[in-house]
């Protein structure tokens, strides 16, 4: 947990869980309140009048977890008290797969990172598939079979898939299903539940790039394939939308895994898997333009928390003459060798500089 790396760095934390999930919320707060110094970790719950007031003191950082729009928020008052600011926001994730691979293995990978956490309500899930033509076909096979493999017959009766947040996101992600840019074009799953806020893994291909699903953040169980004719033009699609917090690539090929790597901007990858970097503890997890901006985990968190604090220490003895008036021509020729690297090798400090 973040907070653990704030702790580390001699912070005092407080933590606003997210009122969308009331249940868990109301869990941090009682175990933190109990198990916790409550003068060293506090835990405030609510919805928008409490972030509300929280965001109107005056903070030494903030770190938030969610969309861009609560991100723009969050720094514009942050910005009143000159708060640095972490945003871990989201994005369209792509996972582009490449042909010639383990595609069990890729379609297990690829369902576990989707569908596996959350029912794809993580920031992280991949949000899109980029593959060829004539790759898209097998994909699709493998991820039925996989599916099936996970969740039965009916994934509507799975104990294993999540249900949808509450029914505002139930709303949000049927209506990206509803879009009519993209009827005809669900090849796997469709089925959804409303009483239940339940939505089965989906798999939409060919979604046109003026549809809703290829233009928002999905955040559920939706996974939209689109098709390019070469795989390198998958890397133009990519830089087309807002940079991502992750970008996945499943290939053999090490000349286009350098490419995607060196090409792609992403806030981190994984090759041949999805999801897993954020579980490595000496990787910065964090995004990049519109994914957010800041890093943590592990001691990227110490660091995050913490302010480097540059402290020189000197003697009396030395105190050169060339750095006070009246600036010789003797003085200034020096000082021009000093600063242009003429001479070498000679601390700054020890001559007095
Ligand atoms: C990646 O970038 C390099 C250098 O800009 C370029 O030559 C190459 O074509 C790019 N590759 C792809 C697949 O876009
Ligand atoms: C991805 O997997 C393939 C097949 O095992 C392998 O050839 C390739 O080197 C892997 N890529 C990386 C980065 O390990």
């Amino acid at each position: 947990m973040t907070i653990v790396g704030a702790i580390a760095a001699g912070n005092a934390v407080v933590l606003k869980p997210s009122e969308v999930a009331p249940a868990t919320s109301s869990l941090l707060s009682n175990l933190l309140g109990e198990y916790m110094d409550p003068s060293a970790v506090k835990v405030v719950e609510g919805g928008v009048p409490e972030t509300t007031a929280l965001l109107e003191q005056k903070w030494d950082k903030i770190l938030y977890t969610g969309n861009g729009n609560v991100g723009r928020i969050i720094l514009t008052a942050a910005a009143k008290h000159l708060t640095p600011v972490v945003l871990e926001l989201g994005g369209k994730c792509p996972v582009v797969v490449d042909s010639n691979i383990d595609l069990k293995v890729a379609a297990r990978r690829i369902i576990a990172g989707k569908w596996g956490s959350n029912n794809g309500q993580t920031c992280v899930a991949p949000d899109y598939v980029i593959t060829t033509k004539e790759y898209a076909f097998k994909l699709i096979d493998a991820l039925s079979s996989e599916l099936e493999n996970f969740y039965g017959k009916d994934p509507m009766q799975s104990k294993d898939l999540s249900r949808i947040i509450n029914s505002r996101h139930f709303h949000r992600v049927t209506k990206l299903l509803d879009d009519k840019k993209i009827s005809g074009k669900v090849v796997i799953g469709g089925q959804r539940d409303k009483a239940n806020l339940k939505i089965a893994p989906t798999v939409i291909l060919d979604a046109p790039h003026d549809s809703l699903i290829m233009n928002e953040e999905i955040f559920g169980p939706l996974l939209p394939i689109v098709t390019v004719n070469k795989i390198e033009d998958s890397f133009g699609l990519i830089n087309s939308k807002g940079k991502p917090l992750a970008a996945y690539l499943f290939t053999n090929d090490k000349k286009l895994k350098e490419e995607f790597i060196r090409n792609v901007s992403a806030g981190g990858m994984a090759i041949n898997d999805t999801v897993m970097h954020i579980t490595e503890p000496t990787l910065p997890f964090g995004g990049v333009g519109e994914s957010g901006m800041g890093a943590y985990h592990g001691k990227f968190s110490f660091d995050t928390f913490s302010h480097k604090k540059a402290v020189l220490q000197r003697g009396f003895t030395v105190d050169a003459d060339i750095r006070y008036p009246p600036f010789t021509p003797g003085k200034v020729k020096l000082m021009r060798a000093l600063l242009t690297g003429d001479i070498l090798g000679i601390p700054r400090a020890l001559i007095g500089l």
